[in-house]
């Protein structure tokens, strides 16, 4: 088959997040399985360029605030998968990818309506329709809506199906009701069946709607988000969806994410040979600022965006517990202030204890993967999680709230099976004992040592996954051509 992927984000080309984990990763799965796969992402700033392709390849895009135009650049091809670049400068050559000093840029719906007419538009120059286009959260919502809107006259994308990916429904894209016409949709789409939201215009909400079918990144996530605690509002909508709505769990990429092949970490180890792993630990702590690091103290990593999504006022709540405790804690993210200030705060106030760089720092990330011998990850909510997973390849055990992927994906250790340490209820206390009960398995070595092999053993890898994408892109692939054909024989 034929895919367009349109995203936001996708390595190595942009990322601030998981999404640009999974773009980077499907794909090539899904083009090692025999599907011709093309990706189409904005031409940010931190995006090295490509190869301007020939004048043909530039794009007007008709905005009411004024025409824009577009130059597609080649990305190039990798392991079977072409990437294009949407080059717009005025709108993405700058400091960040959504948002600059913890503000959203003010015209982020022009500048993604701006990136998705540009997906259709360079589509439509090919010789074949893609029979899927592969939408991926709100910035994209604005393909299916545009297709079935605005193009729906037009026989080139006829036969192309749209599956469109939640990965985080805490990210909407809520604009006031006068953007409509700015991005070229009719203001009869202001309406609750369409893409009225509490008074403003939801983007995501108009994908949900559009689509022909809608995955989330886990299983359990997908049943979560068709609940009032989860369901930010579009419970009701996403419910009505119900029987085109699917989980599938993310894969990952162990390319860059294997301690036997990482040239990140101090040392390479494997669940055959773990003794790199106590290098790696020596040299977080050391390059985290320790002097003289106690080895046989556990350290818990941290890498995240530092959200509300992600939980981390509850570390907040037991820090004096927590430092009391004979731990690290070692942590890197950068996001919210609020969060940032936080972090800061309590690396002021435990010195010696809490390690922090509030930084973007792909080569800390992957050092705290694997110097840490504990991963925390207390999400409020989580639509998957791509790094309890990579921590369990690196034997750093996850210690989680079973919420969304992480319940998915990490099982408890019961002494001799399991994974890690998960508990439910979002509160402080139920953190802190799951906490206490990982270092108590710690001072255990083999009933530890166990722990870390069941998880270095799992396999999370794409195929899987990929397996699952490929069946939703057959069925939609096939309701297509009995439309079609139904069509025919109602107008012969
Ligand atoms: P989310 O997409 O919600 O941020 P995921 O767990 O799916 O959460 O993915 C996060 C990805 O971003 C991982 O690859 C992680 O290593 C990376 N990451 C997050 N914060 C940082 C940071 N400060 N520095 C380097 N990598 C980071
Ligand atoms: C989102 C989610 C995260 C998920 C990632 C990739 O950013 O917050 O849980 O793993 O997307 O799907």
């Amino acid at each position: 088959m034929r895919i367009a992927f349109a995203a936001s984000e996708g390595v190595p080309f942009s990322k601030t997040g998981g999404l640009a984990d999974v773009v980077g990763a499907l794909p090539k799965a899904l083009a090692a399985s025999g599907h011709e796969v093309q990706v189409l992402l904005p031409r940010y700033r931190m995006t090295k360029p490509g190869r301007t392709l020939p004048e043909s390849k530039s794009l007007t895009l008709p905005l009411a605030s004024g025409f824009r135009f577009a130059a597609i650049q080649d990305g190039g091809e990798a392991d079977g998968v072409h990437t294009y670049l949407v080059d717009c400068p005025d709108f993405f050559d700058r400091e960040g990818l959504y948002q600059t000093s913890g503000q959203d840029y003010p015209d982020n719906a022009l500048r993604f309506a701006a990136f998705s007419l540009a997906c259709l538009e360079f589509l439509k120059r090919s010789a074949t329709p893609p029979d899927i286009i592969h939408c991926h959260d709100w910035q994209t919502a604005l393909v299916p809506i545009y297709l079935r809107n605005l193009y729906t006259g037009d026989g080139f994308f006829e036969k192309t199906s749209v599956l469109f990916t939640i990965h985080n429904l805490g990210y909407q894209g809520h604009f006031p009701p006068h953007i409509l016409p700015r991005i070229g949709l009719h203001v009869g789409l202001f309406t609750v069946d369409g893409l009225e939201f509490y008074g403003k215009v939801n983007l995501l909400k108009g994908g949900i709607i559009f689509s022909d079918f809608i995955t989330t990144v886990s299983r359990k996530y997908a049943e979560e988000i068709q609940t009032p605690e989860f369901g930010c509002g579009l419970q009701g909508v996403l419910s009505a969806r119900s029987d085109r709505l699917q989980g599938i769990v993310n894969g990952v990429d162990y390319g860059p994410w294997d301690p036997s092949t990482d040239k990140l970490i101090a040392a390479n180890y494997s669940p055959e040979d773990l003794k790199g792993k106590e290098t790696c630990k020596k040299a977080l702590l050391e390059n985290m600022g320790v002097a003289q690091p106690a080895l046989d103290r556990p350290v818990i990593g941290i890498v995240s965006r530092f959200a509300r999504q992600k939980g981390f006022d509850l570390i907040a709540e037991i820090a004096e517990e927590l430092m009391a405790m004979d731990l690290y804690i070692g942590a890197l993210g950068t996001g919210e202030p609020e969060y940032e200030e936080l972090f800061r705060s309590l690396a002021a106030k435990y010195p010696d204890k809490f390690l922090v760089k509030v930084a973007y720092d792909n080569t800390l990330a992957h050092q705290i993967e694997a110097g840490a011998d504990m991963f925390l990850m207390p999400s409020r909510y989580e639509p998957c999680g791509l790094n309890q997973i990579y921590s369990m390849k690196y034997g750093t055990v996850p210690v989680v709230r079973a919420t969304g992927g992480l319940d998915d994906t990490v099982e408890p250790f019961d002494g001799k099976k399991g994974t890690g340490f998960k508990f439910s209820e979002y509160a402080p206390a139920a953190l802190l004992a799951t906490i206490q009960q990982a270092i108590e398995v710690y001072r255990q070595p083999k009933a530890w040592r166990q722990l870390m092999h069941n998880g270095m053993r799992k396999d999370f890898s794409w195929p899987s996954s990929a397996k699952q994408y490929v069946k939703i892109y057959q069925t939609l692939h096939k309701d297509k051509a009995k439309a079609k054909a139904a069509a025919e024989a109602a107008n012969p």
